[in-house]
């Protein structure tokens, strides 16, 4: 791969995703795409980077292998703590009782599964109306995560009170959640950088592990974007190594990279 080729891959993933790829991360990117030029016979980057620009069904795959989807159940076991403990008891007491919770790069749906299970006791009811939206640029993942299917080992990060409860076996070294849980939560494709259809307002956001892959520009953009629509009353979580100081001067900080508006 050379510089040439890199600095178009690096233009084109910055344009279509907002993923900033450093020097450093040549050889990742070498490694990710190899696959896929030994799937489609190109002999060089050169070619591949031709051909990304004639055929506009590749920038799909091509974005598919430039994520990172590293993801797990109760992943920061903070936050669900939080929502169980201290949003839940707010919320038991709102006369409203629409709940909208958004997974804003959900990956492979351990996230919004998460959640679900969090959330289930006490609002999976008729009395509640709650929705879970959860987004990712990759439709790889996506597809797994509408799956619902995950191998054994991914059962220990969830804790036994829930596992016990929404884990149903699988075939012999897989499981999957019950409907209960699975139908709380909602798929769809999404870009951040895009248009987003969605009108909110959300009680929760959770956009974690992803602003780390963006610039101060981007992340400036979509924090603003996310506070149009969170409710007042609402929280945004990031992820553990990120924040939204110098971002953003709409929200405090709650502690533990949770966020609520300024008001
Ligand atoms: C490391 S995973 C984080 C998953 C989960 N939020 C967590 O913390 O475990 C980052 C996800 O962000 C998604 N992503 C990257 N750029 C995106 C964009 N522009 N729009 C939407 N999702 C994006 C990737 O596809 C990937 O699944």
């Amino acid at each position: 791969m050379s510089s040439a080729d890199f600095e178009a891959i690096r233009q084109l993933a910055y344009k279509s995703t907002g993923i900033v790829l450093p020097a450093r991360k040549k050889h990742m990117v070498y490694s990710r795409l190899s696959r896929r030029l030994r799937q489609l016979g190109e002999t060089s980057f050169a070619d591949y980077v031709q051909r990304l620009q004639r055929d506009e069904t590749e920038l799909p795959v091509f974005i598919n292998a430039l994520t990172t989807n590293l993801t797990y159940f109760f992943r920061e076991g903070h936050h669900f703590e939080y929502l169980k403990d201290k949003i839940t008891q707010q919320w038991l007491s709102r006369p409203n009782k629409r709940l909208r919770v958004w997974s804003a790069a959900c990956s492979t749906g351990e996230e919004p599964y998460s959640i679900a299970m969090t959330l289930a006791h006490p609002f999976a009811t008729n009395e509640w109306d709650l929705k879970i939206l959860a987004t990712d640029l990759d439709t790889n993942v996506l597809n797994t995560a509408k799956r619902g299917i995950y191998s054994d080992e991914k059962l220990s990060s969830i804790p036994s009170e829930y596992a016990n409860k929404y884990a149903k076996r699988q075939g012999e070294h897989d499981f999957t959640l019950s409907p209960l849980i699975r139908q709380l939560v909602h798929f769809k494709q999404l870009n951040l950088l895009d248009a987003w259809p969605m009108k909110g307002p959300f009680d929760v956001i959770f956009c974690r592990n992803v602003f780390i892959y963006f610039d101060h520009e981007t992340k400036k953009r979509i924090i603003a974007r996310f506070r149009q629509l969170l409710a007042d009353d609402g929280y945004l979580i990031v992820g553990h190594s990120e924040t939204l100081m110098q971002l953003s001067d709409e929200f405090v900080f709650e502690g533990q990279t949770i966020y609520r508006p300024k008001l």
